[in-house]
């Protein structure tokens, strides 16, 4: 039998998406068909995107094809876990920023501002294009932590429309909630008004083209963080917490947040913070003043990624004082501690695309 381009469709017409409950021909979610003899590549976007999830769509694809054009095909199917609404909402809002992920946590207090400031930094010097996004409506961090107090974003203007332009530190881009008020003068920003802020710091600033945006969530799991990772097309999130018992409780409630059904955002896995204190005079001994691999347990036990331990450290916290993240120190173990999390956590999005 002669195989088209026309006959492929009508079998892939036949897989129907568990989730969206439709065929993902009427739902667009197959991309790069290509039919060239008896071989045909195609991928296809799914919801859910659990290995488990993506695997049977590619069972159940490899099974309509052959069923319509017979066992002589040679099928390549390649399936790709990301939301489809946040692909879709992505082609409007920041096209160019290849990964937008959240850093979150239960608790407050537990380093999430730090881990951003960090991770950036370090994906920054491994020579990635990174942006900041300081979303803590409660009392933003990113100033502080990058030497920008009392900066103000800049103004351009792109195909005829004005958008702000993020303040540079270090050569990282960065938006936060505490360029819009007086340090001085805390506002508390009322839902409606804060998810307005927010939504401006992605749709109406100007980022170019960026490998990753992270997000620096404000702490807890309200309003507020509904709102925003239903509007931002996020990739991903990490969650961090301290190895102590209630810290370990909200960090559950932030993981199980990201996989509610009208979220389902792939959590990239957990970030063990304060998970031990060395002084700097006796930098080989460790003391597990909050308990010893609770969140790595936590994340074994949920059947999540853990992405790493990061000591509880003097200089991190003067580091972060100064406007310096810890990870532009040269070689130390907090710096290596803070590298080795970039390359897992870039290990694992790029898992994610497969
Ligand atoms: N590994 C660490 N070693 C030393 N100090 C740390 C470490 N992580 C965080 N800190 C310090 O602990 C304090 C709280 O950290 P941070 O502001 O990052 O937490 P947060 O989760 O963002 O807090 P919030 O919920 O208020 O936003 C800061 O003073 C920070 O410098
Ligand atoms: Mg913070």
């Amino acid at each position: 039998m002669q195989i088209t381009r026309d006959k492929v469709l009508e079998a892939l017409g036949n897989v129907i998406e568990p989730d969206l409950k439709k065929d993902i021909i009427s739902q667009n979610l197959v991309e790069d068909l290509k039919v060239e003899g008896n071989a045909i590549s195609l991928t296809v976007n799914v919801v859910n995107p659990a290995l488990h999830a993506r695997k049977r769509m590619q069972e159940a694809v490899n099974f309509a094809l052959k069923r319509v054009l017979g066992d002589g095909i040679e099928v390549a199917t390649t399936v790709v876990g990301l939301p489809v609404e946040a692909k879709n909402v992505r082609r409007k809002i920041l096209p160019d920023v290849k990964y937008i992920v959240a850093v979150a946590s239960g608790k407050g207090g537990v380093g999430k501002s730090t881990v951003t400031a960090n991770l950036a930094g370090g994906l920054a010097k491994a020579g990635f294009k990174v942006g900041i996004v300081d979303a803590d409506i409660y009392g933003p961090s990113m100033p502080t932590m990058f030497d920008i107090v009392g900066e103000r974003p800049g103004q351009t203007e792109v195909d005829g429309e004005k958008k702000m332009l993020p303040v540079p530190s270090y050569g990282i881009p960065i938006m936060s909630i505490g360029f819009f008020t007086d340090p001085d003068n805390a506002v508390v920003w009322r839902g409606p008004m804060a998810s307005k802020a927010l939504t401006q710091m992605f749709t109406d600033t100007h980022w170019g083209e960026l490998d990753y945006l992270l997000i620096d969530l404000p702490p807890g799991t309200g309003d507020i963080h509904l709102s925003l990772v239903q509007t931002v097309p996020l990739d991903g999130a990490v969650i961090v917490s301290t190895p102590q018992e209630v810290a370990l409780a909200d960090a559950r409630k932030g993981v199980n947040m990201f996989k509610l059904d009208n979220i389902k955002v792939p959590v990239l896995g957990l970030i063990e913070n304060m998970a031990w204190f060395t002084p700097a005079e006796l930098p080989d001994n460790k003391y597990y003043i909050f308990g010893r691999d609770g969140v790595k347990n936590l994340a074994e036990g949920l059947g999540e990624n853990f992405l790493g331990h990061i000591p509880l450290v003097q200089s991190v916290r003067e580091a972060g004082d100064i406007g310096r993240p810890a990870v532009y120190q040269e070689n130390t173990p907090i710096s290596n501690a803070f590298d080795e999390l970039v390359r897992k956590f870039v290990e694992t999005l790029q898992k994610l695309k497969k």
